[in-house]
């Protein structure tokens, strides 16, 4: 399989071609398990927003986990376990039973806080924070500095990338160069499973490291391919 590439496909498929211990970091960020509301809201302007960004969930197909073999097959490409995964905290459980509890991997958490979160606190914490659990066995983590040596991470959430990408769930892109820089080195080979708008191949690009990428959705895929162009352009 060709590196430096992002494929159009299902990552299950596509993990099949890639060969065994051939990869050094893998950074995913799988549609998380979400209840959403259902439609049940009211007719304020937050009603409004929450209704319009579940839709925008569901009609991309991201509100329900992945199939589980998918961790199989990475497992089986990495050289050593060394793998960061975007959850949210019903999916804790699964990943810690798979990594912790069956392969005896080691687990630090990086949180994203958000300054900025929606204002939705009834019986409840808000939403103001995502998970990426960090596991790994013999796997790299060797940050060069204080900054990136802290697993908070406060920021606003992405509106503007979401808008200018228009994917519902980028992820920072300094966030995500700052775990690559962590736990890889330079020229190593980076593995997304679950691209969405390129924010892993776009990181890979700016420090120096090989990827492949799948993203099953053509939309998102062509979004993704764009990113890099530009950010390849940028760099020439
Ligand atoms: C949470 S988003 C990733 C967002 C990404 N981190 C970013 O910054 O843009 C998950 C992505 O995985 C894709 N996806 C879902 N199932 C997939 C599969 N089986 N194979 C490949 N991509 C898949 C979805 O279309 C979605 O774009």
């Amino acid at each position: 399989m060709e590196v430096n590439k992002i494929y159009n496909e299902d990552c299950l498929v596509g993990l099949k071609k890639i060969p065994d211990n051939s990869i050094d970091l893998v950074l995913i960020d799988p549609p998380y398990d979400i209840c959403t509301t259902g439609g049940k809201k009211g007719n304020d302007k937050l009603s409004h927003d929450i209704m319009k960004l579940e839709k925008e969930l569901i009609d991309n197909n991201l509100v329900s986990s992945f199939d589980i073999r998918v961790l199989d097959e990475i497992v089986r490409v990495m050289k050593d376990i060394n793998i960061y995964i975007w959850c949210n905290a019903r999916q804790i459980p699964m990943y810690i039973k798979y990594f912790n509890l069956e392969l005896q991997c080691k687990l630090e958490v990086v949180v994203w806080g958000k300054t900025n979160p929606i204002p939705l606190f009834s019986n409840k914490y808000m939403n103001d924070k995502e998970y990426c659990l960090y596991f790994r066995k013999d796997g790299y983590c060797k940050p060069q500095n204080y900054e990136d040596a802290k697993s908070i991470y406060i920021s606003k959430a992405n509106v503007e990338d979401k808008k200018k990408y228009q994917h519902p769930t980028i992820k920072p892109l300094e966030l995500i160069r700052r775990l690559i820089r962590n736990s890889s080195k330079e020229n190593d080979l980076v593995l997304d499973c679950f691209l969405g708008s390129g924010t892993t191949a776009v990181a890979c690009i700016l420090e120096n490291r090989k990827y492949i990428g799948f993203e099953i959705n053509k939309k998102y895929f062509d979004t993704a391919n764009k990113r890099i162009l530009e950010t390849k352009k940028d760099g020439d």
